[in-house]
């Protein structure tokens, strides 16, 4: 049985009296979101048509809010429409995906989540906002959040990666980059935490799949996230296309209800995820659209995104008695109010002076540089390939992915133009100097080989005195509806690759990428890699920036690296089992074929310097459950150059009434140390953090002992030990 109302939902006598005067049809039409955009290729009397075809509606109130209208003259004279001409003149709101940047674009976010920089990532959302809201768009649909587990799913492009304290740190620091202090104002929006809940578990990594975990599972690895959204503040949700252990989460009223409402207080806006609740109906869990709009409704989804169900069928089920008036009104207040949130009700219209000097504002494109740098990822760096010496010298840059515009945007790219984007060639030219002669050759494409392609690649390595290897990803390889059943690089690459390694240049390795990738050749005969993601708009100057030291790579991966896709999901917090896997015995957990190891761990990131992490200290030895324990480690910079290194702090409970990780994430810093001197870097952590969910989703810190560890990646000895005693 649902509850019929949640214990907490938003108030707020302006709306009240509004919603009084609203007859059931206007009502349903605010929970109602269709798309508002107008193609830019129709002809005029195509665009005018869809125009008054829009006005229609808005005036009927049959629409409240539109995902898909863009640009700050377009959507005013929608919003003109709804403000002068419906009958309560009720302003209409403008949603659409900003994940990450809307013209000016930022490395996708798994690049930006191994920057392990929360305050960098809330800076480029607020430049997000900034850009978006001066072209009309009130509410992104971000942030997405996600953990994820496995490469194969293309939308791990769009997560903070496997881990759930590192993702809740990111999606805290996202909404408040978003929506600010009061996202009224004209440099801010309401975001948007998905998708709610656990769509990152999908089996198989393939998209929309089920998703079949625990209730510990649920609570202590996919909800974190939005628990830290929800105490950010974030204005709205999404829910999800998957089911959870068989009650699909655009219907459940588990987590929207109990969790998400009751135990958490949050009385924002649900919306649906695209036409999730419709598609209760094809999960088996609807009969008909009408049942599946009934459920929607009840579970609190306010708004149905693009099908239609909730105004086609909620008036029929009210007039019956099926449902009561109090739901409707619930959800038709959170819409109205996240709208008085934006302040659209003093001030409907967006001041069409600030759009073109802000979209692509160089300061914008000079951030999304800094963040790109800092995103980027030194895997391997043997032989002092990199970096580059700044000397006369004849580079040979190879690879499909030399000149792509499209692809270093990476998915979801927002409004961002591929022509404006800084491919890596044209980023070599310009940070390397007059006298760097660059000869490129493509080599192949990313999934087929080019007549004569590797002959040419060839002959313009054999000339250089270093090859840059440009490899990997097209962006339209990952994203939505983008699952891989292979995370390896593609033959024609590894062909053309092992023809250059066989020249015995010294190589590098630039990966372009939207997901973690099995890489074994390169890591084993690549003199180095540098790991770039999509790095959005500001590519090539931040490749270059990095290959040439202008800046020194500090990134630290977000995601586990297999050496297979057969190892997938493989994942750093995993379970010890109860024979962990050991050289010599064959009736422990592993493979005959492949050792069990990733090839780079959650956490792994090298440096152009080196860094050590010594006089780890805890205290107190003892605590309770109330207490706060002190980690403090001195890092050193024991190379020569000034670097930045990412202090993580891991933890295990060995022996527990559930099963626990071999260890997790608790705290992190990301610092910067001069070259030769040493930082001292403390942790105040909660105890709390040590505690979990039991299959009763009931939360528990227990008394016994915890082991910790402090270093520069997960791979960290677990040397340090506090008990935890009954409070
Ligand atoms: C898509 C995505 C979601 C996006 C929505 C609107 O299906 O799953 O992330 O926000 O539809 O575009």
């Amino acid at each position: 049985m649902v509850r019929a109302e949640s214990p907490r939902v938003a108030s707020d006598p302006d709306v009240d009296q509004l919603i009084a005067q609203m007859t059931l049809a206007e009502k349903l039409g605010h929970l109602n979101q269709m798309g508002g955009g107008i193609s830019a290729t129709d002809n005029p009397g195509a665009k005018a048509a869809r125009m008054s075809e829009l006005a229609e509606q808005i005036r009927a109130g049959a629409i409240g809010t539109f995902i898909g209208a863009h640009g700050a003259e377009h959507t005013n004279a929608l919003q003109r429409i709804a403000v002068e001409e419906s009958r309560l003149k009720i302003p209409v709101a403008f949603a659409n995906d900003v994940i990450h940047g809307y013209r000016t674009i930022f490395p996708i976010p798994l690049a930006e989540a191994a920057t392990w920089s929360p305050e960098w990532i809330e800076k480029a959302c607020h430049v997000a906002a900034i850009e978006a809201r001066a072209a009309g768009t009130h509410w992104t649909y971000a942030p997405m959040i996600d953990v994820c587990r496995d490469p194969r799913w293309g939308r791990i492009a769009e997560t903070a990666g496997e881990d759930a304290f590192l993702g809740a740190e990111i999606a805290a620091a996202r909404v408040r980059g978003f929506q600010g202090d009061d996202p009224s104002k004209a440099d801010r929006m309401i975001a948007c935490a998905k998708h709610y809940v656990a769509y990152g578990g999908a089996e198989g990594g393939r998209d929309y799949n089920t998703v079949d975990i625990s209730l510990s599972t649920l609570h202590d690895v996919h909800l974190p996230t939005f628990k830290a959204a929800v105490d950010a503040g974030v204005g709205s949700m999404m829910s999800a296309f998957n089911e959870i252990g068989g009650v699909p989460a655009s219907g459940n009223e588990y987590t929207l209800r109990t969790v998400l409402r009751e135990r958490w207080g949050f009385d924002g806006v649900v919306i649906s995820d695209w036409a999730s609740v419709r598609e209760l109906v094809p999960h088996g869990f609807a009969v008909d659209e009408a049942e599946a709009a009934a459920i929607g409704i009840r579970c609190g989804v306010d708004i149905d995104m693009a099908s239609g169900i909730y105004q086609k069928f909620l008036a029929a089920a009210v007039e019956r008695g099926e449902l009561p008036m109090r739901l409707i009104d619930e959800s038709v207040r959170r819409t109205l109010i996240l709208r008085k949130k934006l302040g659209l009700f003093a001030n409907p219209y967006t001041d069409v002076s600030r759009e073109t000097a802000l979209q692509g504002a160089a300061e914008h494109r000079a951030l999304a540089r800094d963040v790109a740098r800092r995103s980027m990822v030194l895997l391997k760096n043997e032989s002092g390939v990199l970096p580059l010496a700044r000397k006369a010298q004849r580079i040979a840059l190879i690879g499909p992915l030399v000149e792509s515009k499209r692809d270093v945007l990476g998915t979801w790219a927002g409004v961002g133009r591929e022509e404006e984007a800084i491919d890596v060639l044209q980023g070599l030219k310009s940070v390397a100097g007059a006298d760097v002669t660059i000869d490129r050759a493509l080599g192949c494409e990313v999934l087929a080989a080019l007549p004569n392609g590797i002959d040419e690649a060839k002959r313009v390595a054999q000339n250089a005195d270093v090859v840059l290897l440009a490899l990997g990803e097209m962006e339209m390889m990952s994203g939505e509806g983008h699952s891989r059943a292979s995370v390896e690089l593609p033959q024609p690459q590894l062909d053309l690759a092992n023809a250059i390694f066989d020249l015995k240049k010294p190589t590098a390795v630039i990966l372009l990428t939207g997901r973690p990738l099995s890489i074994p050749t390169l890591a084993e005969r690549a003199g180095a890699i540098v790991l770039a993601w999509h790095p959005g708009s500001e590519a090539g100057h931040a490749i270059a920036d990095v290959l040439f030291g202008d800046f020194n790579p500090g990134g630290k991966l977000p995601a586990t690296f297999p050496r297979s896709t057969g190892q997938v999901p493989l994942y750093y917090n995993h379970k010890n089992t109860g024979r962990p896997p050991s050289e010599g015995n064959r009736f422990t957990s592993k493979y005959i074929d492949i050792p069990w190891t990733p090839l780079y761990p959650f956490g792994f990131g090298l440096s152009y310097t080196s860094f050590s992490i010594s006089d780890a200290t805890v205290s107190p030895l003892e605590a309770r459950a109330d207490g706060v324990i002190r980690v403090s480690v001195k890092v050193t910079n024991t190379g020569k150059r000034d670097g930045d290194e990412v202090v993580q702090v891991y933890y295990q409970d060995p022996a527990a009434t559930m099963t626990r990780p071999v260890r997790q994430l608790c705290a992190f810093r990301r610092v910067s140390v001069a070259a030769g001197r040493s930082e001292t870097v403390s942790f105040e952590i909660p105890v709390t953090r040590f505690g979990f969910h039991d299959n009763s989703g009931q939360f528990r810190v227990e008394p016994g002992e915890i082991r910790l560890g402090v270093g520069g990646d997960s791979a960290t000895e677990l040397g340090l030990r506090v008990q935890l005693v009954k409070s």
